[in-house]
């Protein structure tokens, strides 16, 4: 499987990354990908805002926009998976190209621009979901949208009787002034009509919070406040960052959002601080950057509860998520941890 895969890998590294992602989404379809089934154990197996998790590694946001390859990714060793960005109405997102290889930095930059097929699409698909994975929906806005604060509930509302959680993100750096909502007044309001549509639902679910690695001290003690005044159960650190120090890849002054090797200190910086803000009380899922276990271990003592990766699969392939989750599981009885939770935030003054 591993051959089989390095040559898809090169293959797909030869054409444009969109095309080779839409064919990385077609062989999930097809049941192609890799597909080792649940990947658990009892160090690994863990409880996070009320969600029970056979391991704590995590497919992040932006993968499967559209909820299109459920079953294969439920067959390819995450503990849990979040699929969107959903906006209410579809939108075709920015011009293409819109997604770049940077190879040599293991990173990539996206301009995406929130294209999705919208909400009715995907919550019918939604609804025959596979019932044996524990699923979130990541929630955005439409670009045009006259109120884009009520777009997040109104996405919830819809979606939300097919979904295990649910992420409010206002950090993608691609659709203008969407990350303004990050604001105290802003965020407050919005998330309060969030939460009150989450309770409404027959079925309330856990609502988590995703933020930018691009804040100040001042900006992250304020999300800090609002995140526990709002009752959010976790917050996500971090989304892409515009920051580009460091990188070698011709394709580094693209406009976007930067993701990979490079986002991995920066986020873990945010999410350590946002950790000892909310003296480790608040739930934290780490992403960004995260490569392999060893990452995945950092942000864990960093304060990280679970963690989540995206840009890693696309070097490593989906045999990585294995080769993470076992890695993982190695790392912590070599330290002693008889479980996750045990290692949370054991770190997390190095990164402060
Ligand atoms: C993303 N990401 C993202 N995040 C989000 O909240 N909603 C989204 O729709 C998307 N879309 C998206 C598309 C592409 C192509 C990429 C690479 C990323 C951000 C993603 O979920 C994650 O936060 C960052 O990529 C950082 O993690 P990695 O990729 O460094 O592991």
């Amino acid at each position: 499987m591993k051959l089989l895969e390095n040559i898809g890998l090169k293959a797909l590294h030869q054409i444009d990354p969109e095309a080779a992602h839409g064919l990385a989404i077609k062989a999930l379809q097809m049941g192609m990908a890799h597909a080792p089934g649940t990947l658990t154990s009892p160090r690994l197996k863990t409880t996070f805002a009320g969600l029970d998790l056979p391991n704590p590694v995590g497919l992040a946001a932006g993968f499967d926009k559209n909820a299109t390859a459920l079953d294969g990714l439920a067959k390819a060793g995450f503990g849990f998976f979040e699929v969107g960005a959903a906006t209410p109405r579809p939108q075709p997102g920015n011009p293409k190209p819109r997604l770049f290889r940077l190879s040599e930095d293991r990173a990539a930059i996206n301009r995406f621009g929130f294209n999705n097929e919208g909400m009715d699409a995907i919550a019918a698909r939604l609804a025959n979901r596979p019932k044996n994975a524990v699923i979130g929906l990541n929630l955005g806005a439409n670009k045009d949208s006259e109120d884009r604060a009520s777009d997040f509930a109104k996405v919830l509302a819809h979606c939300g009787a097919h979904l295990d959680f649910a992420t409010v993100n206002v950090s993608s750096p691609n659709t203008e002034k969407l990350r303004d909502l990050q604001g105290k007044a802003a965020l407050s309001a919005l998330l309060s009509g969030v939460m009150e549509t989450r309770d409404a639902l027959d079925r309330p679910i856990p609502v988590f919070l995703k933020i930018a690695p691009d804040l100040s001290d001042a900006e992250i003690a304020e999300i800090a406040e609002v995140a526990v005044e709002s009752r959010l159960d976790a917050v996500i650190t971090t989304n892409t960052t515009l920051d580009r120090k460091g990188l070698a890849s011709k394709h580094r002054d693209e406009m976007g959002g930067l993701s990979g090797a490079p986002l991995f200190t920066k986020s873990t910086r945010v999410l350590a601080r946002l950790s000892q803000l909310t003296d480790g009380q608040m739930p934290l899922i780490g992403v960004g950057g995260i490569c392999n276990a060893q990452d995945a271990y950092d942000k864990i003592c960093a304060g990280a509860s679970v963690v989540q990766l995206y840009t890693a699969l696309v070097y490593g392939g989906l045999s990585l998520v294995e080769g993470i989750v076992r890695g993982l599981d190695a790392l912590l009885e070599q330290d002693g941890f008889s479980n996750v939770a045990e290692a949370v935030g054991t770190k997390r003054e190095n990164w402060l």
